[in-house]
């Protein structure tokens, strides 16, 4: 969940480090550091909450080097505080390191540490892995790094910096991404490739158990075990204009008007004149036609794009599907089925929980494709097949644009597979494609009607609590709802199925209740409104989400929410704009850090 970053060139050492690490502040903000040798030897500056205080301190103390290293928190183990704060060094304070990850047996190497003598003064993990490096250190920091590693248990990524060979980085990666970026004559090693887009164009991704060491002259990459590893270089595609806010007052906001670009980008990657090809998937059509069950497994707002998935596979393809969360999935006794297909979503590709799930599948022997936004992460390298969301880089901790990109990729791969099926014709689908093409421009309509929505926050921004309901297609929209209006605006949300409301949550609603209905036309729609007026029989606060044509609609709610009329399906990817726009201006009504808010960091990569 951290972020780390080192740097080796002629450019401020520092700025391209505070640079770096305001850009990768999405994954862990509670405290920031960075290091660099000079002249007086290892410097180090630490500071507590937004990398801008780490920024005013340098402008007070600046630190300069030819090598630097920096890190932002996402606090584990120990409060965040600058002690807490990373680079940790040793005891002779030559050297330094950043850490990405959780060093699981941190309790008994810092045990046997203290009897060899080292001083600790951390309450971090990481602080053994760099007291590890002394205690291997013999004038060679690159051997001391390799005699340390195969000593450390669990998931992490390190940059290592010594003041006695001061142009030299030495970084290694299990588990926790690690990626360099190669300049002209300067060199880059972060968690992101977000922290140097603004330098580099070319990229070399780490694999786990991989060492590499950058100075001045050159990159070096090797196995754990010594060998030489003939790197490969990636062209990096996003560019750096996606980091910028361009305008807009929050990077949610830019990443929700960014919705109709990128579900036509997602969608320019995955059709063909007449249907659907998944070729970096490479899914197999006659394992297709075979396909028993297909089982997803997600997190968070990938869980409920997975979720989305289910309804259109199980609808359009007649797959039986099953969804996990991932941190379920892997201590769960799933039982295995023959011809069975896993499909995992996750955003990022980095979700430590699950990464486990994917491991757990590949070792009972079942195919499984990914469905991601990120090129090159640590999900795709261990995967049968990948499909990308085109989405671009998504900077708010709030997932958006990524969600509706996901449920747009589970919608065509129902369609595909029900074509490889035989259930569907290729003349069947061309009218869903035909639609599908619409969305961009049904996106733009909503994006441009916002008064509305600012109107609805503006009323009920101090409620204490919301319900958001929806059945079959709209449930998984009433969970993405709830989501993301607790992540941004901290009010307490609940996501249910409207006809499990009357089952429990309906004891909570009152006229101080506000309840989100997602409202469209579906085979559903009169059970929805007797949910809805069962609803307002206890006096709650009906909020619809209803198809512009619904003229009914107005009469069951107090206040009306209108998206363009579309069928059933793509009205799932449309109905959740007006579900993040209301969580955004709520949560910007209520003065709330939307962009990072309290406790949570974009990529989870711990368990
Ligand atoms: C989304 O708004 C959340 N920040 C979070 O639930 C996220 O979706 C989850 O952590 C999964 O991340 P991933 O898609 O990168 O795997």
């Amino acid at each position: 969940m951290c972020g780390i970053i080192g740097y080796v060139g002629k450019r401020k050492v520092s700025q391209v480090l505070l640079h770096g690490l305001k850009k990768m502040e999405y994954r862990g903000y509670d405290s920031s550091g960075i290091a660099a040798v000079s002249a007086g030897g290892l410097k180090i500056l630490k500071s507590v909450g937004k990398i801008e205080n780490l920024e005013r301190k340098y402008s007070e103390t600046p630190i300069e080097g030819i090598a630097g290293i920096g890190h932002s928190r996402w606090a584990t183990h120990g409060v965040p505080s600058e002690i807490n704060a990373h680079p940790h060094k040793d005891c002779s304070g030559k050297i330094a390191i950043v850490h990405n990850g959780i060093i699981e047996n941190y309790g008994e190497l810092k045990s046997d540490l203290i009897k060899k003598g080292h001083k600790f003064i951390s309450d971090t993990d990481t602080e053994v892995a760099v007291h590890l490096i002394e205690d291997c250190y013999d004038g060679n920091i690159e051997e001391a790094v390799k005699c340390a590693l195969p000593k450390l248990k669990g998931a992490f990524s390190i940059v290592c910096l010594s003041s006695d060979e001061p142009e030299k980085l030495v970084f290694a990666r299990m588990k926790s991404p690690l990626v360099v970026g190669l300049g002209k004559d300067e060199f880059f090693v972060a968690s992101d490739v977000i922290a140097f887009l603004s330098f580099a164009r070319e990229a070399v991704y780490l694999e786990n158990g991989e060492l590499g060491i950058i100075s001045p002259e050159g990159l070096k990459i090797y196995k754990f075990s010594g060998e030489e590893v003939k790197y490969k270089t990636s062209m990096i595609l996003w560019n750096a204009d996606m980091a910028e806010k361009n305008g807009f007052k929050h990077f949610m906001l830019k990443e929700i008007y960014e919705q109709p670009a990128s579900i036509s980008n997602t969608l320019a990657g995955i059709i063909t004149n007449d249907g659907f090809s998944f070729s970096d998937a490479h899914i197999d059509l006659d394992l297709i036609k075979k396909v028993r069950r297909i089982s997803i497994v997600a997190c968070g707002t990938a869980y409920n794009a997975g979720l989305l998935g289910k309804y259109f596979i199980e609808q359009i393809a007649k797959i039986p599907v099953d969804i996990d969360v991932a941190s379920e999935f892997i201590y769960r006794e799933s039982l295995p089925c023959d011809d069975s297909l896993f499909i995992v979503v996750s955003q990022s590709g980095e979700t430590a929980d699950t990464i486990e799930a994917v491991k757990k599948v590949k070792s009972k022997g079942s195919g499984i494709i990914a469905v991601t936004n990120v090129v090159g992460s640590s999900i795709t390298r261990e995967v049968d097949g990948v499909i990308y969301t085109r989405a671009g880089f998504e900077m708010g901790v709030a997932a958006t644009k990524t969600f509706t990109a996901q449920s747009l990729v589970m919608y065509a791969l129902a369609l595909y597979l029900a074509e490889a099926k035989g259930i569907l014709s290729k003349n069947a689908i061309a009218p869903y494609i035909a639609e599908l093409k619409l969305l961009p421009e049904k996106m733009e309509e909503i994006l441009k009607n916002v008064k509305n929505i600012r109107r609805v926050a503006r009323m009920f921004h101090s409620c204490r609590d919301f319900l958001f309901l929806g059945r079959n297609l709209n449930y998984p929209l009433a969970l993405e709802g709830a989501l993301k209006l607790k992540e941004i605006s901290y009010i307490h949300a609940e996501g249910y199925a409207a006809g499990e409301m009357k089952h429990g949550p309906i004891a909570l609603i009152d006229c101080d209740c506000p309840v989100v209905v997602i409202m469209t036309k579906s085979f559903l729609y009169d059970k929805v409104i007797s949910n809805i007026k069962e609803v307002s029989a206890r006096q709650g606060i009906v909020i619809g989400v209803a198809s512009e044509d619904d003229m009914e609609a107005e009469s069951y709610t107090r206040v009306l929410i209108k998206i363009p009329s579309a069928s059933p399906y793509a009205s799932a990817i449309l109905a959740v704009l007006p579900l993040q726009l209301l969580s955004y201006y709520i949560a910007d009504v209520r003065g709330c850090n939307i962009d990072k808010p309290r406790n949570l960091a974009k990529s989870v990569t711990v368990e």
